[in-house]
């Protein structure tokens, strides 16, 4: 299985579009504020020219060299850039490649490159859903460290907040082989 990542390029706009319009993958990743599974494909285009190409760290994950995921890492300098050093992880994978290892391969890839390339790099933490065993079980399969639950932290609908476990890797850390 090989499995590689690189950057995105407009030409997998179609690949990206048979993912990203999958309302199981999206349960978890809180992109449905711009894509669901009606979106148009000048809407969806829209998102992956500001949101994906734009994006400083946001690779595809390619199968065979066919883009079927993603993964990125987001940086927020926060107030007074207090939060610089951290990345925020995330990553998904079309429907049909699920439980074949290959997010945990992806992430590992990920990681190592990311504590490389990005200057001043010194967490990498994921913030994952309470009820999202399986990305639990990747980011535990990877090394990160589960530091605690973040307790009514998401309101992606009105009033309701939702429970997020929040795990880290530091550079110091050992991805697990
Ligand atoms: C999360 C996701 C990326 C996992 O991808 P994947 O390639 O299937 O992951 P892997 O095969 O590398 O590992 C999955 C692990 O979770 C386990 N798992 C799957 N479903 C599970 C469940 N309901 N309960 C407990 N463990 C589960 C698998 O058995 C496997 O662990 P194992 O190797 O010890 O057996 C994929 O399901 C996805 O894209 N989900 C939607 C988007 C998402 O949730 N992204 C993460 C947001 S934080």
């Amino acid at each position: 299985m090989e499995i590689t990542l690189r950057p995105y390029q407009i030409s997998d706009i179609d690949e990206f579009m048979q993912w990203a319009c999958n309302s199981e993958v999206l349960q978890y990743i809180y992109m449905q504020f711009w894509i669901n599974p009606n979106s148009s494909r000048e809407d969806v285009l829209s998102y992956f020219e500001k949101r994906v190409i734009a994006h400083p760290w946001y690779k595809a994950i390619c199968l065979q060299g066919r883009a079927i995921g993603f993964v990125a890492i987001e940086r927020q300098p926060g107030i007074h850039g207090l939060d610089r050093g951290r990345g925020q992880l995330s990553y998904a994978l079309g429907r049909e490649y699920w439980g074949r290892g290959i997010a945990t391969i992806a992430v590992k890839m990920a990681v190592s490159s990311a504590f490389q390339e990005v200057q001043d790099l010194v967490r990498i933490q994921a913030l994952v859903d309470v009820s999202n065993k399986a990305s639990e079980r990747v980011l535990q399969k990877v090394g990160f460290v589960k530091e605690g639950v973040l307790r009514n932290y998401i309101m992606v609908d009105d009033g309701v907040g939702l429970d997020v476990c929040i795990y880290s890797l530091l550079p110091t850390d050992l991805i697990l082989k």
